[in-house]
């Protein structure tokens, strides 16, 4: 399967068409920003590393019944997907307090949540990505009192068994932020990606972070964390 035009650049990711008008390949750059692309980085081998991470993680789901875009992976940095339209929603589920939620609220970042914390952003770089609810989203026109449903629905699988799959490899999955897209046939899959620039991932024993907030917090050895999800994740 070829790539034939690019139709999107997106902060780490590329969109090409392919023959077939339904599909669409995902390539994978080493390109890493934070703060609204105010920070900007490349990390060696990052695509790689977040193609197979997420190769892996979007088949564990698959075979747990979650739909997703996903097909094959073609190539170290290519993905062959469905094509999708991306509903413009960041889908966050915390089950640890960090980040922005630590900081806008002053809660220490550790503190276990009571019970997973779905959150909703609406997802648009001029905003800033703002934090809304699922009346926001409404109003917005982006989805249906029944695509929230299943939105919902889904994303708490999700946690389930990633939060399972992390466990196994002694990664405390803090939290993740996961997009939906409409497939042409208009069924909502899971689409995106799933990796260390998504998630936040703690070493369980020690607490070492293994995510992206080694870039966003100058920590050092981003691609080494990386590495160590994959490795992990490959056994
Ligand atoms: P936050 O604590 O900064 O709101 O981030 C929550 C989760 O969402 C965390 O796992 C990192 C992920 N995330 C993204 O994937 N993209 C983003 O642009 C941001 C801000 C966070």
């Amino acid at each position: 399967m070829n790539k034939l035009n690019m139709i999107y650049e997106g902060k780490a990711k590329q969109l090409y068409t392919v023959e077939e008008n339904d599909k669409i390949i995902i390539h994978y750059k080493d390109d890493a920003t934070a703060f609204n692309g105010v920070k900007k980085a490349q990390i060696n081998h990052k695509g790689e590393l977040n193609n197979a991470i997420s190769t892996i993680i979007f088949n564990h789901l698959h075979k747990n019944n979650i739909p997703t875009h996903y097909i094959e992976t073609l190539n170290d940095r290519d993905q062959l997907c469905h094509k999708v339209s991306i509903i413009p929603l960041e889908v966050i589920v915390r089950n640890i307090i960090a980040g922005s939620m630590a900081k806008r609220l002053d809660i220490k970042e550790g503190t276990v949540a009571p019970k997973p914390i779905y959150e909703l952003c609406f997802k648009n770089d001029e905003l800033g990505d703002p934090l809304i609810n699922e009346d926001h989203a409404l109003a917005l026109n982006v989805v249906s009192e029944s695509d929230l449903k299943e939105i919902k629905d889904l994303t708490l699988k999700i946690n389930t068994l990633l939060i399972d799959l992390f466990k196994n490899i002694d990664i405390t999955l803090v939290d993740f932020k996961i997009e939906f897209g409409r497939k042409l046939d208009g069924t909502i899959v899971l689409a995106d990606e799933i990796s260390p620039d998504t998630c936040r991932l703690w070493d369980t024993l020690t607490q070492k972070k293994l995510d992206k907030d080694r870039f966003r917090r100058d920590l050092g050895n981003v691609e080494d964390a990386y590495q160590e999800i994959l490795a992990r994740l490959s056994k």
